[in-house]
């Protein structure tokens, strides 16, 4: 299994913190963001890691990560010019991936005490995905599942969800996923969506979604951010209080 951090974008939410760096540099509490979904792979027994930046402050990336020999692992950089969508990711890896399976995470979903470790060692083929229960479904991916759990429909961004399950952002795909983001049209936002390589694994009925409650966040927003900062502070403070 290899692993991808996505953590490209323009992160136009979070400025002007973002004039000045990349949004997975900013602090979470008392790291760097892309320390926490770095630490999710790493967690999972991934350890050959491609990171997908920015051309701006990628320097920043390479001071702070190096080659990976700290975290016990191997790190390898590609730029991506601009943010054609979640799914270049697949193509820009194409070479990386190889003829193995391939997990991506993006670099600011921030999963805590999520153990995926399982999952992923037990991933054969086709794609599997999370799904949580979130108050506003409309910022993401949507899940519908029929009485019996099968996965009826995904849509994303709906305005009128047919759920409230939305699909976190930690994606297991076979490698046919490279070949299948190469024939991905671009949507009227102009992006390779993500939802896309889903719905080609699920139309071929080889999409597992599986349901889970733990922590997670996507710290794109102030106050996404704010709130993830204070749950990390919080759950420091339990464990030195243990
Ligand atoms: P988004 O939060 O959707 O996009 P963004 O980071 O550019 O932020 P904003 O909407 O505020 O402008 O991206 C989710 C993650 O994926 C984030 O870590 C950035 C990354 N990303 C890329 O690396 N390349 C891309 O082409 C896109 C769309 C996102």
């Amino acid at each position: 299994m290899k692993g991808i951090i996505l953590a490209g974008g323009k992160a136009t939410r979070l400025r002007p913190l973002t004039l000045v760096t990349s949004k997975q540099l900013l602090p979470v509490y008392n790291k760097p963001m892309i320390y926490y979904p770095l630490q999710t792979l790493l967690d999972a027994g991934i350890k050959d890691i491609l990171i997908i930046i920015a051309p701006d402050y990628s320097g920043q990336f390479l001071n702070l990560l190096g080659d990976g020999s700290e975290f016990g692992a191997r790190f390898s950089y590609i730029v991506q010019k601009e943010p054609r969508g979640l799914s270049e990711a697949f193509i820009l890896g194409e070479k990386f991936i190889g003829n193995d399976n391939v997990t991506m995470i993006l670099g600011d979903n921030i999963f805590l005490q999520q153990d995926f470790s399982q999952d992923i060692r037990n991933f054969n083929s086709g794609g599997l995905v999370f799904a949580r229960q979130v108050e506003d479904p409309q910022r993401y991916g949507v899940v519908e599942f029929d009485k019996n759990g099968k996965v009826i429909s995904l849509e994303e961004k709906p305005q009128k969800p047919k759920s409230n399950y939305a699909v976190v952002g930690l994606y297991v795909f076979d490698n046919r996923v490279s070949a299948a983001a190469k024939n991905l049209k671009p949507s009227p936002r102009g992006e390779l969506e993500i939802i896309d390589l889903q719905k080609f694994y699920l139309d071929k009925n080889e999409l597992t979604v599986k349901i889970f409650d733990g922590i997670w966040e996507d710290a794109g927003t102030f106050d996404s951010l704010l709130r993830v900062g204070n749950i990390v502070a919080q759950s420091q403070l339990t464990s030195s209080n243990s």
